[in-house]
C-alpha cells in the first residue's frame, strides 16, 4: 500500500542488509572491548539502530536522544531542539550515535557538541546515508552506510509528515504526495 507512493527505490532490502553487515563489522574490529553507549537519535534510527545491534557480538549499553530539526516538512528547518534528553551519564564513555541520515549536520553537530561537554571519552557517529550536498555545517560523520544525492528520502526510519517511517527501504517519493499537502 505505502509503495504505491514511492517515485524510486534507493537503498533496497538486499542493499540495506549488506550496508549493515559491513557497518557492524566495522564498529565490532573498533568497539568490541570498549563497553559503548550506543546512542539512538531518535526518530529516524530506529529501524537501522535495531538491525544493527543483532549483529554487535560484544557488550554495549543502547541510550535514546529525541533531538528534532525537520519538524515534518521535507527541508531543515535550521532549529535543533532536545525534546528528550539520554539518562545514561556519558562521562568517561565511548559513545557511538547511530544515525539515520546526516543532512546539514546541525542535528549531529550539536549533540557531539553536547556529548563531548558531558565527558565522554570519545563521540563518533554512525549514519545509514550521509547527504554532503546538503552540509552548512563542516561535519564527517565516521562510518556511512550509502551516500546519497540532495534528494528528499523516505522509508527505514525516514518520514515525510510522520509517515512510511516504516516501509522497509529507501526511496524518493513521487512528488504529488508533498505538492498535495503543500
Ligand atoms: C532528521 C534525521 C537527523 C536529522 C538530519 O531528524 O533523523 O536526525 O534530521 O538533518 P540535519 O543533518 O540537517 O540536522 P528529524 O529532525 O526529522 O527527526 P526524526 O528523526 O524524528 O524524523
Amino acid at each position: 500500500m505505502l509503495e504505491k507512493d514511492i517515485e524510486n527505490v534507493l537503498i533496497s532490502q538486499d542493499d540495506l542488509r549488506d550496508i549493515v553487515m559491513r557497518m557492524a563489522k566495522d564498529i565490532t574490529d573498533e568497539y568490541h572491548d570498549k563497553f559503548p553507549i550506543l546512542l539512538g537519535l531518535l526518530k529516524g534510527c530506529v529501524p537501522f539502530m535495531a538491525d544493527l545491534l543483532k549483529h554487535l557480538d560484544f557488550h554495549l549499553e543502547i541510550a535514546f536522544m529525541n533531538v528534532s530539526s525537520y519538524h515534518g516538512g521535507t527541508a531543515s528547518s535550521g532549529e535543533v531542539k532536545i525534546d528528550m534528553d539520554l539518562g545514561t551519564p556519558v562521562k568517561n564513555r565511548h559513545v557511538l550515535i547511530t544515525e539515520d541520515i546526516v543532512d546539514s549536520g546541525r542535528t549531529i553537530d550539536s549533540v557531539v557538541d553536547l556529548l563531548k561537554y558531558r565527558g565522554a571519552k570519545s563521540v563518533r557517529v554512525a549514519t545509514l546515508m550521509d547527504k554532503p550536498e546538503g552540509r552548512v555545517l563542516d561535519f564527517t560523520p565516521h562510518y556511512v552506510g550509502k551516500t546519497i544525492p540532495k534528494a528528499f528520502v523516505v522509508g527505514y526510519g525516514l518520514d515525510y509528515q510522520e509517515k512510511y517511517r516504516n516501509l522497509p527501504f529507501v526511496g524518493t517519493l513521487k512528488p504529488k504526495i508533498y505538492m498535495s499537502e503543500e
